[in-house]
């Protein structure tokens, strides 16, 4: 079978695909519809946790498919109760509405930080957010998003968001000084689509302090960044801190499509009934997906492995093109890493596909690796040993490839 780039007849013309059509997978490997096998450093974006076929969730996922997939939420589902209260657990939050994808858990978020206003008599309620930020597609999203390509055209955007920059809290606190309608601050802990950027421990504290002082709520986005991915279950519990509202997606259920929206004491009783809903959300499949995943994760110690493999890749890739003068620098935090290239690099995601690696360009000169979770340390030395040279050849094409010293950052030191 050949595929083209050119669009396909009857599917909306909304992505620019690569040549190839993905046939089926097993732990970090995928097989396309030609029989070509591609190791996965990308996971779908950062949602197949467990990776392709794991022995453990297929069989609870067929056991549910063939009891009930969806019977709405007139109805009460256990496995949302035992999901919620699972993620309260590993949060230190309590209560949890879910949807089926990122951007339905940030509308969730923006609407519970809107009537939050409300309920304190705010009746122009404005939401913080930050420049580079990524929070989906949808209206209310793309206006929270601080990037102007994916707005343009949609105009006029969603008022009541004030834009900052990352880890200035000073900034934050000049955009917002006697402004009494601010309700919430609203960000990634690391920014995914923006291009792998971490917000400092420091800055988290602050802005948990600052929040406290207004009566603001402290709503982070750990829809890429979160379920482990960072070596813990959520990465802003590196700063020791906890949001009010917390969406999440992406890895939560493993490839099966999931959301959740997770609040603190402030934020859990905001929403009553009436105010919000959604026919998928909360359907015993995604349910049950979630509930496994979390189980074999624990069961695994993936949190450990994303730690561990995810240090081992940071090492390899710094030893091995970290002198690099066209390696601007490499962002590591577990198993989601960014390598920034001093010139856009898109190239590269074709490059790696065809030398049997999948991958992904963002920001458009940062190579991104967000694997599933289960990945070991030979397959990630696996991936060094195709994607460095891949990495060494485009930067000599491009002229630049004197060397320097190595750089890199932590969440710690950003
Ligand atoms: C941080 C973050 N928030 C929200 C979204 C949107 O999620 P979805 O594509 O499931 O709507 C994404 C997707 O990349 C994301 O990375």
């Amino acid at each position: 079978m050949s595929l083209s780039k050119a669009q396909s007849p009857h599917t909306m013309n909304t992505y620019g695909r690569l040549p190839v059509a993905m046939s089926h997978g097993k732990g970090v490997r995928l097989w396309d519809v030609n029989g070509k096998s591609y190791l996965d450093a990308l996971a779908g974006i950062a949602v197949n946790t467990l990776g392709h076929g794991h022995p453990k969730l297929v069989p609870a996922l067929q056991d549910q498919v063939a009891k009930m997939m969806h019977c709405c939420n007139y109805y009460h589902i256990p496995d949302q109760e035992k999901l919620a209260a699972k993620l309260a657990e590993l949060s230190g939050m309590t209560n949890t509405f879910f949807c089926s994808s990122g951007l339905e858990a940030n509308e969730a978020a923006i609407k519970l930080a809107r009537k939050f206003g409300h309920d304190k008599g705010i009746s122009n309620p404005q939401i913080v957010v930050y420049e580079k930020a990524f929070h989906g597609r949808s209206i209310a999203t793309l206006s929270a998003t601080g990037n102007a390509k994916i707005q343009k055209g949609f105009e006029p955007l969603l008022a009541g968001f004030i834009r900052v920059p990352l880890n200035d809290i000073k900034a934050l606190e000049a955009a917002t000084q006697d402004n009494p309608d601010v309700v919430a601050v609203f960000f990634e802990t690391i920014q995914g689509e923006g291009g792998i950027n971490p917000m400092s421990v420091d800055y988290l504290k602050d802005v948990r302090a600052l929040c406290d002082k207004k009566d603001w709520l402290l709503m982070i986005d750990e829809v890429q960044c979160g379920m482990g991915r960072t070596g813990k279950w959520f990465a802003h519990q590196w700063a020791g801190i906890k949001p009010d509202v917390m969406p999440l997606a992406k890895g939560l259920g493993s490839g099966v499509p999931i959301g959740a929206v997770v609040a603190g004491p402030k934020a859990a009783q905001i929403f009553q009934p009436g105010n919000h809903g959604t026919t998928f959300g909360g359907n015993p499949l995604a349910m049950r997906a979630g509930v496994e995943t979390i189980r074999i994760m624990e069961e695994e110690g993936l949190l450990e492995n994303a730690a561990r493999v995810g240090e081992h890749l940071k090492q390899a890739f710094t030893k091995a093109i970290g002198h690099l003068s066209g390696v601007k620098e490499i962002r590591a935090f577990g198993l989601m890493i960014g390598i920034e290239l001093d010139m856009p690099c898109s190239a590269i995601m074709g490059q790696a596909l065809e030398a049997g690696l999948l991958l992904s360009v963002t920001a458009d000169s940062v190579i991104r690796l967000v694997p599933p979770l289960i990945m070991s340390t030979a397959e990630a030395d696996e991936v060094v040993s195709i994607l460095v040279p891949i990495i060494k050849t485009f930067l000599a094409e491009q002229g630049s490839d004197t060397h320097h010293s190595p750089k890199h950052s932590t969440l710690q030191k950003a």
